[in-house]
């Protein structure tokens, strides 16, 4: 069986950005782009939760801005079907989750194959799931950080793009190695897009290996 390879496409990307809470991530992204880092703009800011930080400052922004309300659907796949179109209609090349706070469903998950990428703070796969800073701790490893990863339906277990590592102090609490690894977070998500749209990310399997 031959290996399917995929290569992250050489263009002016155009972003979906999803949040929920407080979009420094986003915001870090945003950033990047006006210093014309990136080859892309941001399309669309989608969240789940109207009064969002993230959400509000995209308004602010005067960004497109697309907000669902989750009750207004009878369940997920309807309220993930909902957002496709959405993404279908304003032609997306990446969807970029920045603290959503919803799991997305199979077929969201499938249908966007390599084109929907995660932050997780913490080296995947240890610590997948959420309170994860805390949980490093409690687990007594010496280094923890940040995973950009592709996404799958399997949560947080996608084929790893970048990581970046912090080391876990003794006298830590969970704000103080968020924070640190937060700063972390701020550089590799910027740098992760970046790459896809200068086409130098090329997913084998598991992999992903970063062409020159
Ligand atoms: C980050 O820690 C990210 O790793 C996780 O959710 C948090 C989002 O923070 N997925 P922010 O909303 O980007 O500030």
């Amino acid at each position: 069986m031959t290996e399917e390879v995929f290569r992250s496409p050489n263009k002016r990307g155009r972003i979906a950005v999803f949040l929920s809470g407080r979009g420094s991530n986003f915001m870090a992204i945003h950033r990047a782009i006006e210093a014309g880092e990136i080859n892309a703009e941001i399309a669309l800011v989608f969240s789940n939760r109207k009064q969002a930080p993230g959400f509000l400052f995209a308004q602010e922004q005067g960004l497109d801005t697309l907000y669902l309300r989750p009750k207004g659907f009878p369940d997920r796949e309807s309220y993930d079907r909902e957002i496709a179109r959405e993404i279908r209609a304003r032609d997306i090349d990446l969807i970029v989750l920045a603290g959503y706070m919803r799991i997305l469903t199979a077929s969201f998950c499938q249908q966007f194959l390599n084109r929907i990428i995660n932050i997780h703070p913490a080296l995947l796969p240890s610590f997948p799931g959420l309170h994860v800073q805390q949980q490093a701790i409690d687990w007594g490893v010496r280094f923890s950080g940040a995973t950009v990863h592709f996404v799958v339906p399997e949560v947080d277990m996608g084929p790893i793009i970048l990581q970046a590592a912090v080391p876990v102090l003794q006298d830590d609490t969970e704000e103080t190695l968020s924070a640190r690894i937060l700063k972390e977070e701020h550089k590799l998500y910027p740098e992760t897009v970046r790459l896809y749209f200068e086409g130098r990310l090329e997913v084998r399997g598991r992999r992903v290996f970063i062409l020159e």
